[in-house]
């Protein structure tokens, strides 16, 4: 099939590239020359792994190319995906004006029955928008359809979320779109479920908020645990065993991050306002989790008797492991509380230093873990990067000036380590945080 691709962001250029090694003729369109010429010359602009390699095989096979040119794109193409950025307004509601510009300019290129399909996160009823800008600006009356078509893939592993999704929505409320778009999915060979436009744009958003309450739900419990002598790891594990909940996304820690979630809970909330119900819940859902890095600042406070002129170490900033993102990282708010305190901070990351030094230049960031820890009053756990999981901790016991660990996302051992000689604090293991243990 003949595939047009607006927007080369994470899910525009993962989809791209996939459905070009799935055989597939795509043209991927940015705005961006300079995104344009990079995925060119067989460089992918994001880190994701496994990437590079397919985009280099694929584009020597000829079967992807990249333009700026939407319309020229669209004129070519059978399908046409709508992969571009809907961040928050002032509001918190998503800025659709990508989304929009890029139906315009689908409707003026409208050279034939095209099938137009959003993989952008919108608000439901942003398809019939969809519609309707494309009815306004095509010149000719061709036929077109409007297609939902949800993303759920994760930074860090996008490629293999696009090939191995647990389930693949195709909103449409003309099944002839539908069918075409299931061929295109065929080859994957995964669950599929055809919806009305509506109900995939609704799928997308109860789906990421449902996650996001999961965090928020066994962050609230980790508070608990923390006043009363539990641990949530525990409770979690247990939990998750009734196979009604799961295991997943039920780790307590400093709450999630990242391009989505944030967004998506907030811009929920704001849904539900907007059809006269009641945003409650999902406001919740962010107010705890907004929560988490100003107590985790507390805790390190408490500790060491007020954080002026103390010494702070950082390890991870990414928003999660294996990325370089720092969007709505909780390093960063971890950062400003400690530097409006007046401590020195001190941070590495494998891969995401280069962003935050542009925001916080302040911080001395270093080449390693080791280095850190090297003088500090506290080290705190923010991402749990792989290369953490096994450091010498003996080493670094001995070069802090005092061997306070605080576990931002319950990584460590806390028998291990108290028995190493650190103080060591984890989110919601009171056990091992007796001092936060309130006897009513
Ligand atoms: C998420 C969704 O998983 C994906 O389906 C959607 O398309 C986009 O948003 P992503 O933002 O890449 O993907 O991150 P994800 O791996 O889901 O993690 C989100 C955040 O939650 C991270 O900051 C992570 O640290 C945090 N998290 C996750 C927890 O705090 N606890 C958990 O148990 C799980």
């Amino acid at each position: 099939m003949k595939i047009a691709i607006a927007g080369a962001g994470y899910v525009g250029l993962v989809t791209g590239v996939v459905f070009a090694d799935l055989g597939n003729e795509v043209i991927c369109v940015d705005i961006d020359p300079a995104k344009v010429d990079a995925i060119n010359k067989g460089q992918s602009t994001i880190y994701e792994p496994g990437l590079d390699e397919l985009l280099q095989r694929n584009l020597e096979e000829g079967r992807i190319t990249a333009m700026t040119d939407l319309q020229r794109a669209t004129r070519e193409a059978e399908v046409v995906f709508i992969c571009v950025g809907t961040p928050p307004s002032e509001t918190g509601e998503p800025d659709l004006k990508h989304v929009e510009a890029a139906a315009a300019a689908i409707g003026q290129a409208l050279n034939g029955y095209k099938i137009i399909v959003n993989k952008s996160t919108v608000p439901v009823g942003t398809g019939d928008r969809i519609r309707r800008i494309i009815e306004q600006h095509r010149r000719e009356p061709h036929d077109f359809d409007v297609v939902s078509n949800p993303e759920f893939l994760r930074e860090g592993s996008a490629v293999h979320d696009t090939l191995y999704p647990d389930r693949i929505v195709i909103g449409a409320d003309n099944p002839r779109a539908a069918m075409k778009i299931v061929e295109l999915y065929a080859a994957l060979e995964r669950p599929m479920l055809i919806t009305n436009l509506a109900t995939a744009e609704i799928i997308k958003y109860a789906s990421n908020t449902f996650l996001a309450l999961k965090i928020s739900f066994i962050n609230a419990i980790a508070d608990l645990c923390e006043r009363t002598g539990a641990d949530v790891t525990q409770v979690a594990k247990a939990m998750g065993y009734d196979s009604r909940i799961g295991h997943a996304f039920l780790q307590a820690g400093l709450g999630f991050g990242g391009s989505c979630f944030p967004k998506d809970v907030q811009a929920f909330a704001h849904t539900m306002q907007r059809y006269g119900l009641d945003p409650t819940l999902f406001q919740q859902v962010l107010a705890i989790n907004d929560a988490r890095p100003v107590q985790f600042v507390e805790r390190m406070r408490a500790r060491l008797g007020g954080l002026q002129g103390r010494t702070v170490g950082l390890l991870g900033l990414s928003f999660k492991p294996n990325t370089d993102d720092i969007r709505e990282a909780r390093s960063l708010e971890v950062i400003r509380l400690l530097l409006q305190e007046g401590a020195t901070v001190k941070a590495y990351d494998p891969v995401a230093m280069p962003r935050v030094q542009a925001i916080y230049p302040a911080v001395l960031y270093c080449r390693n873990a080791y280095e850190v820890a090297e003088n500090a009053d506290a080290l705190a756990l923010i991402t749990e990067w792989n290369e953490f999981r096994q450091l010498n901790f003996e080493r670094i016991r001995d070069s802090m000036r005092q061997p306070n660990l605080f576990d931002g996302r319950n990584l460590y051992d806390p028998q291990r380590m108290r028995k190493l000689g650190f103080y060591y604090y984890g989110i919601g293991r009171a056990a091992e945080n007796s001092e936060f243990k309130t006897v009513l």
